[in-house]
């Protein structure tokens, strides 16, 4: 492939719409949603108060943050019969049961077919809410535990910790998934994102679009990375010394392959995620009482830039982070969905406040036109 046919064929550098939602700088490694820098946020925001931001434009007060606390915690109770469909699922893997169980929401949502932007809106918080209830009950089913009912009380960090894990959280554990949460909010026209945005450009409803985030978030080039980082170190092995790092990072990039969680279409510099969430998995690993996973992801990250000039990703260090938190492999890309949730409704509001059908064009390449026409008996 020439290097023009290789940017045109992932779009890199096109601009496909105009959106108020995301500022990203990739040379200064710049990433602000709605003016606010993820810095500030990171240190400063609740989830709630970044989904009031993505989906707003603005920080909410007092009042209306309590409002939309409220909101999401009635959405946290999942429909009866999502639960029994979720028992019922044969496969194991998380963003399987996930994009299932997200379209069968679909069907019972009181509003499913009003498009109203005030219907729409309730759908995109309701939505926001019921996700995190999903991926939590489905992985505590998978460890053999039954549902856990949300407590209103809870913030949607602490609360989907509890239903994860059937006990009251630990306010470290709470803040460092607040902080991933709010982390991977949003990330302007990200694969997933712009999937659920041509999705909703024809004019489908909420729950479609979000589903077509949902399988696009799965892929391993795109969210399915952080779960494929962890497999990365546990090959490597905990205990490995840093000879064995050092050959088997040196042997993949000798072979040609991709290291899990590096480089970026947008960043030419450190993404500004990762520097949150190497802090985190530092901190929890001290926490903890061992800091091998972020030690071997910090040597890492040493050879690659050395070798290759590319930077750790969201999915870098987001990967030993939830691992020190006791979680399992398979709900790392869940975990994406579960925040970027609120990155995808607040595209899918947008698009539909302000919509043209999304339809470009592709270069043909294909046999010759025109071709005769030979029958079956003749070819
Ligand atoms: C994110 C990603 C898909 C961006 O892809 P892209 O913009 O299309 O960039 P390319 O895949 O064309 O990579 C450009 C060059 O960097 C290399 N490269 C990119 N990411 C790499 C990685 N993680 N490990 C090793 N080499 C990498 C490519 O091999 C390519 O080298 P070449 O020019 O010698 O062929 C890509 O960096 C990647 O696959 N990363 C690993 C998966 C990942 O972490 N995804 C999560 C993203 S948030």
């Amino acid at each position: 492939m020439t290097a023009d046919a290789k940017a045109k064929a992932g779009l890199e550098d096109v601009v496909a719409t105009s959106s108020r939602i995301c500022y990203l700088d990739g040379d200064q490694g710049v990433l602000a949603y709605c003016g606010h820098d993820i810095h500030d946020l990171a240190r400063h925001a609740t989830f709630e108060e970044t989904c009031y931001l993505l989906w707003h434009a603005r920080l909410p007060t007092r009042a209306e943050l309590g409002d939309l606390q409220s909101q999401l915690a009635a959405a946290r109770v999942l429909p009866e019969a999502i639960l029994r469909l979720m028992k019922m699922l044969p496969s194991s893997d998380g963003m399987d049961a996930l994009r299932t169980l997200t379209s069968a929401l679909g069907h019972y949502d009181p509003e499913a077919s009003d498009a109203s932007a005030q219907a729409s809106y309730r759908k995109a918080v309701r939505l926001t809410g019921q996700l995190a209830s999903l991926v939590a009950t489905w992985g505590r089913m998978q460890q053999g535990g039954g549902p856990v009912a949300p407590d209103p009380a809870m913030g949607h960090a602490a609360s989907f910790l509890y239903m994860l894990t059937g006990e009251r959280p630990d306010p470290t554990a709470v803040r460092a998934m607040d902080v991933a949460l709010t982390l991977h909010a949003d990330h302007e026209l990200n694969a997933s994102t712009f999937a659920a945005r041509v999705a909703a450009a024809t004019l489908t409803d909420i729950h479609s679009a979000v589903v077509a985030g949902i399988g696009t978030l799965k892929g391993p080039l795109h969210g399915g990375a952080n779960a494929e980082v962890m497999k990365m170190l546990i090959d490597i092995g905990e205990d490995a010394p840093p000879e064995r790092i050092d050959a088997y990072v040196r042997g993949k990039l000798a072979r040609k392959e991709k290291i899990p969680g590096f480089g970026h279409r947008v960043y030419n510099t450190e993404d500004p995620r990762a520097t949150h969430l190497r802090q985190m998995s530092k901190a929890l690993g001290q926490q903890a009482g061992s800091t091998a996973w972020f030690d071997m992801s910090e040597r890492i990250e040493a050879i690659v830039k050395a070798e290759k000039k590319l930077y750790p990703n969201v999915d870098f260090y987001s990967a030993s982070t939830y691992y020190t938190m006791g979680i399992a492999i398979d709900l790392y890309t869940p975990i994406f969905a579960v925040s970027r949730i609120s990155g995808w409704t607040a595209h899918i509001l947008e698009q539909y406040a302000n919509n043209r059908l999304i339809r470009p064009r592709a270069d043909y390449t294909g046999p010759a036109y025109p071709q005769a026409w030979v029958g079956v008996e003749g070819r």
